[in-house]
């Protein structure tokens, strides 16, 4: 067992962080895609609409009498219930100073009667965070979450200590904590969470379960995550279901945990709340009473904030373990990602690894995809070498399974399903 002390590395950070929130998060685009989320949402069913209205008539009567007048309003219903939850989330966030109404006319642009192009993506986004929800925060995703963050848990509870089993937990590094349920239920483990994600979507929705839901208050909400799925629905009934979050709270999770959790829905506030916690880390510098924040999330891009060339993180002695759970393959260069693990622990530290190769960057015809140049970088490897470069890089691999059949997000009344066969690794840092 690992015991580390559990103070956090935490102002040296700040600066970056900023820096990074403004010149990634694409702040604009995502101010955008909150206030025309409704728009884009029945946009899209009167497309299917106007689709259908080209089929001949002859045909169409095939179906049952009033199956296609009632299919769309009950389309149209639920993608109220969708944008009502996203607008909750848009008046939380600029309430919050996290969302601010961009200077560069984006959002006058919501005016016009189409979304623009480049907001689009932002859009989809937002619709593949609500898929994130189901995974993560309800209880529909319960199956999804046990099969992958029981064993991660486990994994890193058998390696670092926690404070429940001790005076001071370990301190564990989560990149690409999307929502935020698996720092949560490492936080209920008794360890001290850092978590970090760069979406802006992510982390927003996140935050707002965090802060603003109660299964308690039944401040809970109901969306239909699956009404833009066209195909492979055994009825209507499956595209139109709806999923009702969170199955538990943050700060229910957490005071299942350590008794450090009351602060939870703190912490997990996004970047306007800085500055009081800023005063509550020089409160416990200063060894005054109070309660720990549950878990501190970080926003921007992991390489650059905790990158081999980010300002202040070339220590090894800001954690004690790194959990990767599906996102190793989101970077354009997964070698440099192992880079900047080994650079983050001292000997000794755990890096707990769930996930698959998806590699996000990959792209037939990098050179024509002007998009992002990270697709020009970008870097596909087999398993086989990725291994090989972690241990050439000082890990040793301690453990190393297959989990076959994982699914990620999946629909699971849809007939049709990925599925994944997953690496779940243990290195522990040797040199
Ligand atoms: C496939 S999701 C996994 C989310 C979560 N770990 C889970 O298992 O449900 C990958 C996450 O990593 C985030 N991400 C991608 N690239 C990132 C980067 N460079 N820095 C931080 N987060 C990143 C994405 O926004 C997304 O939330």
């Amino acid at each position: 067992m690992t015991t580390r002390a559990s103070k956090r590395a935490r102002s040296d950070g700040d600066a970056g962080e900023a820096e990074v929130s403004a010149e990634v998060l694409e702040a604009g685009r995502v101010y955008a895609a909150f206030t025309q989320f409704a728009q884009s949402e029945h946009a899209a069913i009167a497309a299917m609409e106007r689709k259908v209205s080209r089929i001949d008539a002859d045909l169409l009567a095939l179906l049952p009498a009033e199956a296609l007048p009632a299919r769309w309003a009950q389309l149209h219903v639920c993608a109220t219930a969708n944008a009502d939850f996203v607008a909750s989330v848009f008046s939380f966030a600029k309430e919050a100073g996290v969302l601010v109404e961009p200077s560069d006319g984006s959002e006058a642009r919501s005016s016009g009667s189409s979304i623009p192009r480049d907001v689009e993506p932002a859009i989809d986004e937002l619709r593949a965070v609500l898929h994130s929800v189901v995974r993560e925060w309800s209880a529909e995703g319960a199956a999804e979450r046990d099969a992958i963050f029981t064993p991660i848990v486990a994994a890193l509870s058998a390696q670092l200590e926690s404070s429940n089993g001790g005076e001071s937990a370990a301190r564990v590094l989560v990149p690409g904590s999307g929502l935020g349920r698996l720092p949560a239920e490492l936080c209920r483990a008794g360890f001290d969470v850092e978590a970090n994600e760069l979406s802006l979507q992510m982390l927003l929705v996140g935050a707002f379960v965090a802060n603003c839901m109660s299964v308690e208050a039944g401040a809970v909400a109901t969306i239909h995550p699956f009404i833009h799925q066209a195909g492979n629905h055994r009825s209507s009934a499956d595209q139109t279901r709806s999923v009702s979050f969170p199955d538990v709270t943050p700060l229910e999770l957490a005071a299942a945990g350590s008794a450090a959790g009351t602060a939870a829905a703190a912490a997990v506030a996004a970047e306007a709340e800085e500055d009081d916690a800023d005063e509550e880390e020089e409160e416990e510098e200063e060894g005054e009473e109070g309660v720990d924040p549950w878990f501190r999330t970080v926003s921007g891009d992991f390489v650059e904030l905790y990158g081999v060339e980010a300002p202040q993180r070339d220590r090894d002695d800001l954690f004690d373990g790194i959990v990767t759970c599906w996102f190793i393959d989101t970077a354009p260069c997964v070698l440099t990602y192992i880079n900047a693990f080994f650079n983050i622990m001292p000997v000794g530290g755990v890096w707990v690894n769930y996930g698959p190769l998806l590699f996000h960057w990959a792209s037939p015809d990098a050179d024509e995809d002007a998009s992002d140049d990270r697709f020009a970088r970008s870097l596909e490897l087999p398993w086989s070498a990725v291994r090989s470069a972690i241990i050439k890089r000082g890990f040793s691999i301690e453990h190393e399974e297959w989990k076959e059949g994982v699914t990620y997000t999946a629909n699971k009344r849809s007939m049709q399903r990925t599925v994944f066969d997953c690496v779940f690794f243990v290195a522990i840092k040797r040199k």
